[in-house]
């Protein structure tokens, strides 16, 4: 379990002053405007606009090189911007040297000292601050148990595991109580399990303190089961931003539908739009998505791309009674433990379907003919382009 006691016992820190400006006019507390940055010609962030709100946990998703860690550096003060501004709690901080921000920041390499103890290293961000003998351990202590460290705290990270490193890493980062933590892939460097557990464990810590986080991570997993919000990035710019649902559900681009979660993109002709409902084909077999108000109306010819997810595709019998129901053949089936996955051709298009239901006689296999099918408000229109 995570102490409480810091919860109760918080000290108003530097960060409170920020904090409580940002929560009582119900401002964001961070605003970014316009801000970009280029290296000599190449541009690695392209003029980015949002808000972070108080107690918010912000991911930053991309691909490698889509611009999450200058936008973090950005943040911090690390990097300075080619143009643009950074509000905190509605002060422009933009020049402000990193250390004066009020922001406390984990990386994925830990960054510890090695010659410190686990003490000494979250003790480190207190000596540049004027703090009495009596409230710094009074906060070492709070931070060591806020991280289940206690036990360790005159161990040497060398005789720390990576998870137990990071814990101290993140410790450090909150002593001085910033008004915001920034964190970069943190749990990158960890193996899958322990990443699964502190995937959790700093859910829950961000949850209780009521920390507001921007967070960066390539994992998808990772910033569905954490965010408050995703903004999903690409080349230097925010594709979208908006809670893991929308996210997910709701993609505004094909390469949002990719890059979160397994997608079926289905390319296929509008044949009538009615009723706020587009007509499609697929195989010769008609099925439905919900028309974008009032925009679409207009595009019977066009061609729309709709995602569908694998684990709304169902199969066999359960298919047939769906409005959206064609048949295939299999191509591949694979077990996963908790679900089947299968690769169903339907006439050249490759359909994948995930399911969890049990084949109480038999497994469909390769080469079978199958139906499948979903249900109209599984499916959901990302985009429509011209022929
Ligand atoms: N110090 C730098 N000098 C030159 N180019 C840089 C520098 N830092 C980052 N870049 C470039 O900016 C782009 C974004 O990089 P980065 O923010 O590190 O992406 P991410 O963290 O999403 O992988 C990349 O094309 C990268 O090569
Ligand atoms: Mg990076």
């Amino acid at each position: 379990m995570v102490s409480a006691v810091i919860v109760e016992n918080k000290l108003p820190g530097p960060g409170a002053a920020a904090r409580a400006q940002g929560n009582e006019r119900h401002e964001p507390l961070i605003t970014v405007r316009g801000l970009a940055k280029s290296y000599g010609g190449s541009v690695a962030l392209d003029r980015v606009d949002f808000d972070v709100h108080k107690g918010e946990f912000l991911t930053l998703l991309g691909p490698s090189g889509s611009g999450k860690t200058t936008l973090l550096g950005l943040i911090a003060g690390i990097t300075l911007p080619s143009e643009g501004r950074i509000e905190l709690a509605g002060s422009d901080i933009s020049r402000v040297p990193p250390e004066r921000r009020d922001i406390g920041v984990v990386f994925q390499n830990y960054a510890l000292f090695p010659h410190m103890t686990v003490r000494d290293n979250i003790a480190f961000p207190l000596r540049f601050r004027k703090i009495d003998r009596q409230e710094r351990a009074a906060r070492i202590l709070q931070a060591l148990e806020l991280v289940r460290l206690d036990h360790l705290a005159d161990r040497y990270p060398s005789e720390l595991s990576g998870g137990q490193q990071q814990r101290v890493a993140l410790a450090r980062a909150l002593i001085f109580d910033p008004a915001i933590l920034l964190m970069d892939e943190p749990l990158s460097a960890l193996d899958k399990k322990l990443r699964e557990h502190m995937k959790i464990e700093l859910r829950q810590i961000q949850q209780r303190l009521n920390l507001t986080i921007v967070y960066v991570t390539h994992d998808q997993d990772e910033a569905l089961a954490m965010s408050s919000r995703i903004a999903v990035m690409r080349d230097g710019a925010i594709q979208q931003i908006g809670s893991p649902e929308e996210i997910y559900e709701r993609p505004n681009s094909r390469f949002v539908a990719d890059f979160v979660g397994d997608a079926n993109l289905l390319d296929s002709e509008i044949v009538t739009a009615q009723n706020g409902m587009l007509h499609l084909t697929l195989a010769g077999s008609k099925f439905r998505v919900l028309a974008r108000q009032p925009l679409d109306v207009a595009a019977t010819g066009a061609k729309a791309t709709v995602l569908i997810r694998p684990e709304h595709v169902l199969i066999g019998a359960a298919a047939r009674s769906l409005s959206a129901c064609f048949t295939g053949q299999i191509v591949s089936s694979s077990y996963e433990g908790n679900a089947r996955r299968f690769e169903i051709d339907v006439e050249g298009t490759l359909l994948r379907a995930r399911t969890q239901g049990v084949f109480s006689d038999h497994v469909p296999q390769p080469g079978e003919t199958i139906d499948l099918g979903w249900s109209d408000h599984h499916a959901h229109l990302v985009d429509i382009h011209a022929q």
